[in-house]
């Protein structure tokens, strides 16, 4: 069978972990999808870099704006970051050219998630994120597909692995939060700029995208009440312990008794006794508590280039099994034009 040509802008920690997966893997992941998937065009910022794979010279293109209009590939993987360009730019371009795209940009998607959404529609693309939200958990394909028909009332938990890793760590071992930090970036676990961990935007991000698929919504990133961990100190993190608690920054989404929808981010007091006080280092856990299949929670490696390459891969593996004319699954879950205004809850 013809090949699945995949083109990768970005080869930082997970980009170059995709690369040495499908290297390394490729005869496996031939049987598996019934047909080899080829990396037929990169691109990063710094070509001389030494990232520790092998990359052909002719699969380079000089920027992502370029590859994305240029390459012949059935399949465009961004992994740069940023809610801006070029990750915005080029994503459109692809997904114009009716091009499937597999991203973990959070940020991007909760910015401009549903244009893109709209875009991949309209061209019969597929916009596929399972790596945005908590890692390697797979939580797009359980709120996407495997729960459709359910009514949503809540979702929660903890989707940000580098705050985790810190409260953790201050916790366990008295580190310094600023010592904590530098190990969770030197493991490849926290954004490019780490304000967007710390302050809590990226739980903000990955908390509007489940909304929106909880609760069939257009994405609301500005709604989110927003507090990070910057002010926790290990004294109040000892204070918490001394009367049986934890502290986990949470995001939480839910439906109000006023018929809106709550969304808020911040750190949380939850009970030594709880599953989510057990949740340690850079795992995270999301609980989805609906009518027909009561409450799930799902639990495992929240961030790192193995755990996120993983569910990338699991992306362009489902482009690679689906066949010419299948049904495509709408990137929010539903057609964009069905989903429903979002409505902030009432301040009671
Ligand atoms: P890195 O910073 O490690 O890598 C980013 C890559 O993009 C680098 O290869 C960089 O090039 C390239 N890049 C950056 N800007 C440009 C540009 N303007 N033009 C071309 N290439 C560019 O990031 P990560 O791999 O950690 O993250 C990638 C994406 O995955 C982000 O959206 C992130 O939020 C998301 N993500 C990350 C997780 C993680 O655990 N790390 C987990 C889940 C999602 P160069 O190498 O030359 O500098
Ligand atoms: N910086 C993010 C985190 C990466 O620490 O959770 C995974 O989205």
């Amino acid at each position: 069978a013809d090949a699945l040509r995949i083109g990768i802008a970005g080869l930082g920690t997970v980009g170059a972990s995709l690369v040495r997966i499908l290297t390394e893997r490729r005869e496996t992941l031939a049987t598996t999808c019934g047909r080899p998937i080829k990396v037929v065009a990169v691109t990063a910022r710094d070509r001389a870099k030494d990232r520790g794979i092998a990359l052909a010279d002719d699969i380079w293109f000089a920027d992502a704006g370029t590859l994305a209009a240029q390459a012949e590939m059935d399949v465009f993987v961004e992994l740069m970051g940023g809610a801006g360009d070029p990750a915005y730019s080029a994503v459109k371009t692809a997904l114009a050219r009716g091009i499937h795209v597999v991203t973990a940009n959070k940020a991007l998607l909760a910015a401009h998630g549903i244009e893109l959404a709209g875009i991949a529609e309209e061209h019969g693309a597929l916009l596929n994120y399972e790596a945005a939200v908590a890692g390697g958990i797979p939580v797009i394909k359980a709120l996407r597909e495997s729960m459709t028909g359910n009514t949503i009332a809540r979702v929660y938990g903890i989707m940000n692995g580098t705050c985790n890793y810190i409260l953790t760590k201050m916790e366990k071992e008295g580190l310094s939060f600023e010592a904590c930090l530098k190990e969770a970036q030197r493991l490849g676990y926290a954004e490019a700029d780490p304000a967007f961990d710390i302050e809590g935007n990226d739980t903000a991000h990955k908390l509007s995208i489940l909304t929106s698929l909880a609760f069939g919504t257009a994405i609301a990133a500005d709604d989110i009440y927003l507090e990070g961990i910057t002010n926790i100190s290990i004294e109040d993190i000892q204070a918490a312990s001394d009367l049986g608690y934890r502290i986990k920054l949470l995001g939480v989404a839910q439906r109000t008794d006023s018929g809106g929808i709550e969304q808020r981010v911040h750190p949380t007091m939850v009970p030594f006794d709880s599953v989510i006080a057990q949740v340690d280092g850079v795992t995270n856990a999301v609980a989805i508590e609906s009518d027909i299949l009561g409450e799930l929670l799902m639990v495992g490696p929240g961030a790192g280039g193995n755990a996120t390459a993983s569910a990338v891969l699991g992306d362009i593996a489902d482009i690679a099994k689906s066949r010419p004319g299948a049904q495509h699954v709408p990137a929010f879950g539903r057609p964009v034009a069905a989903l429903i205004p979002y409505t902030r809850a009432q301040i009671q």
